[in-house]
Parts: C-alpha cells; structure tokens; sequence
C-alpha cells in the first residue's frame, strides 16, 4: 500500500493527473511511426525515447519490458510502465478479430524492480472489447490488476472497443462503454481514444466515459502527429471540459527531433500537471 501510494504521487507528482509518454508502437505500429517522410531521424533509434523521458517531463514512460530491460540503467530517474501485451497491426481488422496476450507476467516486472531498483510504477494492458477474443483479454487483465496492486504498481489499461462485432470504435457511448469496463475491473487509469460524433465536440463527449469511469481516471490516446497548438488546445479542453485525469501521448512527441520532443513533453506536462493554460504551454 505504502508503495502504491508512493506510486502513485510520483507519477502525478501528487496531483492525480497522469502525463504518460507512449512509446510501446515498435511493437503496435512496426517501424511505421519510426522511420520515414515527416518523421525526425532522431526517432529511428529506440534510444530517443528514453533520452526524451530522462529530459523531459514524463509523469510515466510506457514501452516493453525488453526496452526498459536493455536501456532502463542508463536511464535510471525514469518512470516505467511496462506494457505487459502488445501486438502489431499487421492483421487487420475484418481479417481476423484482434487479440493481444500477455508477453510477461507481473511477477515478472517485479523481479526486474527489485533486481535493478528501476522506478517501474505501473504496467499496462490492452484489451479489444467487442473482439470474439475479448474473454481472454478480460480475464488476464482482471489477474494483472489483482497482482499489480498487490506489488504497489498502479494499472492503466488501454481499451479499444475493435473487431468484426464493432461498428464505430470512437462512438461515445461505446467509448463510456469501455470506460465502465475499467472501472468494474477495478484500473487506476483507463486510456481511450478520443470520442467522435457530428456535432459535439470530443471534449463535450468524453464526460459520458469520466461519468461512467467513476474513479477510475480517463485519459485520451494522442493519435497521429499532428498540428502542435491544436493538440495543446483539445488536451486543455478534455482536461477542463471533458475531465479526463490526464493524457497519453506518443507520436506527438517522439516523431520530432530530440529537443523539440523534449519541449513538446513540458509543454503537454505543463497543462496536465502543473494547471498551465494553452498560451503559457506553448510558448514553452
Ligand atoms: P499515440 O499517441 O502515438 O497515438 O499512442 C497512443 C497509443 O495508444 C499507443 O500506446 C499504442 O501503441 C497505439 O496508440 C495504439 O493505437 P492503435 O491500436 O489504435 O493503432
């Protein structure tokens, strides 16, 4: 409990709000989000992740246990979350429903905290509702929660309502859906993908989910890169406006150059934590 709650203030430096740096795509997304036009060199070396979580301010830096194994000592003030499943985007929906397994255990993720004394918080998990695997997914993250918690490390689940059985993965209610399905499993942060629909605003549509999370926090999926003031703009709102308890943020970040990254990082850092408005982030 003592360890949780250390946790926990630590990675919302005692606010409550979660700033998480996304950097588990090598996996999801391949080399897609790494390499290529529009996407900073810095960015094909997985090393550029974690020197912009040591720089930059992160509440959390999520990837694969392997990553944090490989280079976590060189970057020991970080705080990790360990993705526990990953899958890539190779089979697409409408080929086959989605299905992410667990690739390490907790116990796991335990071992290399005591073994190293790395500042792994938390750990993560993805799971597909509406996929004809989602029972499976259900279950392991339900057993990842129960011995998360009984190691101090807090839990985010990732869950994207996704498969043949799905129509429209951002719809509102089906988002709210997803959001009420970590609550019952008992999360600490659920990470959703904005929701959409004619009319509303994401921001406005994202406090069915907040409602329905109870408190489990919700925080929004960055997406792909795109304008740097706008998405400072829509963060500040689903924070204000929607009540989402904080933001996960991955290519925004890391598909630029090493100090723009860094600069970015602070500046989604500053409204999620530390109550900047957009005009004050930016100019960071
Ligand atoms: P981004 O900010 O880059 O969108 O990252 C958020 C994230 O949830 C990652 O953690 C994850 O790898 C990816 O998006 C999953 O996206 P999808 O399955 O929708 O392609």
């Amino acid at each position: 409990c003592d360890t949780f709650i250390a946790n926990y203030q630590r990675i919302t430096r005692g606010t409550g709000r979660l700033m998480l740096f996304a950097g588990d795509q090598k996996v999801e997304h391949l080399n897609d989000d790494f390499y290529g036009e529009n996407i900073h060199p810095d960015d094909s070396d997985p090393i550029h992740l974690f020197r912009v979580a040591a720089e930059g301010k992160v509440g959390v830096f999520a990837t694969q246990f392997g990553l944090i194994a490989r280079y976590g000592m060189d970057f020991a003030d970080v705080p990790y979350l360990v993705k526990l499943n990953s899958k890539t985007h190779l089979v697409k929906t409408g080929q086959r429903d989605p299905v992410s397994p667990l690739l390490v255990s907790v116990q796991d993720v335990v071992d290399l905290r005591d073994r190293t004394g790395l500042a792994i918080t938390s750990v993560g998990y993805t799971i597909y509702i509406g996929s004809e695997f989602e029972a499976e997914m259900l279950r392991e993250a339900q057993q990842v929660i129960l011995d998360a918690h009984r190691n101090g490390l807090l839990v985010v689940l990732w869950i994207y309502p996704r498969g043949a059985a799905v129509k429209d993965e951002k719809d509102p209610h089906l988002i709210a859906g997803a959001a009420g399905v970590a609550a019952a499993l008992g999360a600490d942060y659920v990470k959703v993908n904005a929701p959409k629909k004619e009319g509303a605003t994401p921001a406005e549509l994202l406090k069915e989910a907040v409602l329905a999370a109870g408190r489990t926090k919700v925080v929004c999926a960055g997406g792909s890169s795109t304008d740097e003031r706008k998405f400072l703009s829509e963060l500040y709102d689903q924070i204000h406006t929607g009540g989402a308890g904080g933001n996960a943020t991955g290519r925004n970040i890391h598909q630029k150059g090493h100090d723009a990254a860094v600069r970015f990082c602070n500046a989604i850092f500053a409204i999620t934590v530390e109550g900047a408005d957009v005009e004050t982030a930016w100019k960071i």
